[in-house]
């Protein structure tokens, strides 16, 4: 096996002054990108502390017991959080997203999600507000998150094989625990449920076939994911991505699937339906879900920004810098100066990373040494 470089660089101090002087659109004006594209999601990480330590996310010899988190002064506050979501809607956004690290580990996270419910878009209509979790911790608290006003959870899941769940994981957490978190979610009405299964080659391929058993006929949406290079520290090798028109063969050669039209614009995911007797879509039988960021870019129609567990706004998930919003807000601006920062960041968007991944240098100390981690920005 080739060696795997892990470069320990901290590169989440790496903050970009806010660009100032922007002009505030007009309240019908859409906002958009240097590529035309829209601002409509919104992803916001609460905490880069997890539970899990994925290995192609947040590897046990990086994340170790010596690695310094975010001291607590640095995390945003739920108002903080609240105000510049607020702000963001203000601009375009319908949907926010709750991340990690491990989001449910950030205390009183129902209070945020309360506050965030309260939040309409400029014509007035609720927002869509989901949450990504391993699930470790949906079974006590589905029920309160219910009640606080999230909508829906995504749960992330590789396997249903309790040895290779608990390799995945690498801290030993039995599958069974996060298949209740699921049905906990199911029951008290957190949905539509999705479960994202990233697939590694050579690691938990052989999953495919009994996770899309498991989920096929119950109402949960399967994605299959793509291994990503994102990060500087999870080793990331082309030959352990498994394609997702490999996936989609494979599932094919059990169930007969038929493709089906986007849910929504810019959405991450491919969708398929599994088809009944008669070969056509049996919406009793549900869906999967492929999101080839490697193999089939969709950076053309991504609308997502992301903002870091302390307060900086990221344009792409592969981005080695943010910009800082915390000092602004920390500084007492004014709802304006913020929101007019916001439209110049975003008019200044130009990222399409996994398109141009392969024209990229590839080698350690290039691009990659200085991405930020999923874990600090939010998958
Ligand atoms: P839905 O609203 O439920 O469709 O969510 P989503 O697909 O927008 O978000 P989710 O967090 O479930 O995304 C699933 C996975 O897709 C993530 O964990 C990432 O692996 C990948 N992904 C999401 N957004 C992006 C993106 O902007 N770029 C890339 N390259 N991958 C992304
Ligand atoms: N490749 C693809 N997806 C990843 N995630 C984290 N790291 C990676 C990676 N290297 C996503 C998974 C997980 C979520 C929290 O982040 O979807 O479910
Ligand atoms: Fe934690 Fe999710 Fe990253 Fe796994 S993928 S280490 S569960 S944040
Ligand atoms: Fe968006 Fe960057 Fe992902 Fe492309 S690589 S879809 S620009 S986040």
């Amino acid at each position: 096996m080739a060696e795997r470089v892990i470069p320990l660089i901290d590169q989440r101090s790496r903050l970009l002054a806010v660009p100032r002087g922007a002009q505030l659109l007009p309240k019908s004006g859409q906002l958009v990108d240097t590529l035309g594209r829209p601002l409509r999601d919104l992803r916001i990480s609460v905490t880069d502390r997890c539970n899990f330590r994925c290995s192609y996310c947040m590897p046990k010899e990086v994340f170790d017991k010596d690695y310094q988190y975010l001291p607590h002064a640095s995390l945003l506050t739920f108002e903080e959080i609240t105000r510049l979501a607020r702000l963001f809607v203000s601009q375009g956004v319908h949907k926010l997203r709750l991340t990690g690290g491990e989001p449910l580990l950030r205390k009183g996270i129902e209070s945020l999600i309360e506050q965030l419910a309260a939040l309409r878009t400029p014509d007035g209509e609720p927002l869509d507000i989901t949450l990504t979790t391993n699930g470790a911790l949906l079974t006590r608290k589905a029920r309160a998150l219910k009640a606080a006003g999230l909508k829906r959870v995504t749960v992330s899941l590789d396997g249903l094989d309790d040895a290779v769940f608990r390799r995945m994981n690498d801290v030993d957490f039995p599958v069974a625990e996060v298949l209740a978190g699921i049905e906990a979610a199911h029951a008290a009405g957190l949905g539509p449920l999705k479960v994202n299964m990233v697939v590694k080659r050579g690691t938990n391929e052989q999953q495919i076939l009994p996770m899309a058993r498991h989920f096929r006929g119950t109402g949960i949406t399967l994605r299959f994911i793509e291994y990503m290079d994102v990060g500087a520290t999870n080793g990331w090798r082309m030959d352990e991505v498994m394609p997702s028109a490999e996936v989609i063969d494979l599932l094919q050669s059990e169930f007969p699937l038929v493709p089906l039209e986007p849910a929504s614009p810019g959405e991450t995911a491919e969708r398929w339906g599994y088809a009944g007797a008669d070969g056509r879509y049996d919406p009793a039988l549900g869906e999967i879900g492929a999101i080839s960021s490697v193999t089939r870019a969709f950076c053309g129609s991504c609308n997502r920004a992301r903002l870091s567990t302390e307060g900086s706004v990221y344009l792409c998930l592969f981005a080695s810098q943010g910009y800082d919003l915390r000092t602004l807000l920390r500084g007492g601006a004014s709802d304006d100066e913020i929101q007019s920062a916001i439209t110049a960041i975003w008019q200044g968007r130009t990222d399409r990373y996994s398109e141009l991944r392969a024209s990229l240098p590839s080698q350690p100390g290039q691009a990659s040494a200085r991405r930020v981690e999923m874990s600090y920005i939010g998958g």
